[in-house]
């Protein structure tokens, strides 16, 4: 198994195991298949290969670089530095927006943990890695890739000066056991975040500390 970054002639295999791993739509595919193309389409993306097969990937990119991870890096920042009340307030607007379509009744849940970076309410810095997709193909889990993709991101970002990275965790993925093994730590937990109600855990992890 080979790791390396992403090359143009890529995108077509990363794309597949993409759909294959989330289960989505063709017609999901259809709709955002240029904004798919763009997003992995970056150095910041590395694939592993197999015989030249590309059989995951995972990709990254720092806070200032899309109005998305803008939107999820703000947010992270606020649940580290905000009190809970405030964060719950927030959450639940947040839901209204973006989730279920969930009325004044909607069952939110937020929890966060004390760590270093609750407990010293640190501030995201511009250049600290956010960890984006990951994808290991079905018949290679459970052999080390998804964890060689993780470390390989994590040693290119702490060379353009990363001091943490942070991940935001579907949490009906087993990638949080993945990312805990690697020593990252959960911030917070929150939900639902996503249409099948499932949640998002916030995770980080100081460089010098990993690798
Ligand atoms: C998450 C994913 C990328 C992991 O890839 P992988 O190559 O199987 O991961 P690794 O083999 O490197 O696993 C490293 C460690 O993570 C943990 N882990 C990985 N899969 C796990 C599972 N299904 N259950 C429990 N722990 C798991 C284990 O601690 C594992 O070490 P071990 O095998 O020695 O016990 C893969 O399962 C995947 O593509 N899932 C679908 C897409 C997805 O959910 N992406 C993340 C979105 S947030």
């Amino acid at each position: 198994m080979i790791i390396r970054p992403f090359e143009p002639d890529d995108i077509d295999e990363v794309l597949s195991i993409e759909q294959l791993c989330f289960n989505r739509s063709d017609s999901y595919y259809r709709q955002n298949e240029d904004y798919l193309r763009r997003f992995y389409t970056t150095e910041t993306t590395f694939v592993s290969t197999i015989k030249r097969n590309v059989i995951g990937f995972g990709t990254h990119t720092f806070p200032d670089s899309d109005p998305m991870i803008r939107f999820y890096v703000k947010r992270t920042n606020d649940y580290i530095t905000s009190d809970f009340y405030t964060i719950e307030r927030e959450i639940k607007g947040d839901l209204y927006a973006y989730s279920r379509g969930d009325g004044p009744d909607c069952k939110v849940f937020y929890e966060q943990f004390p760590n270093e970076f609750n407990d010293k309410r640190y501030k995201i810095k511009e250049k600290d890695v956010q960890l984006a997709m990951m994808c290991v193909h079905p018949e290679y889990r459970r052999h080390g890739i998804g964890k060689a993709l993780v470390k390989k991101r994590l040693e290119s970002a702490k060379e353009q000066g990363s001091i943490a990275a942070f991940v935001n965790c579907w949490d009906v993925s087993p990638s949080q056991y993945l990312y805990e093994a690697l020593g990252f730590l959960r911030i917070a937990h929150f939900g639902p975040a996503w249409a099948d109600g499932s949640g998002t855990i916030v995770m980080g992890a100081f460089l010098e500390k990993l690798l």
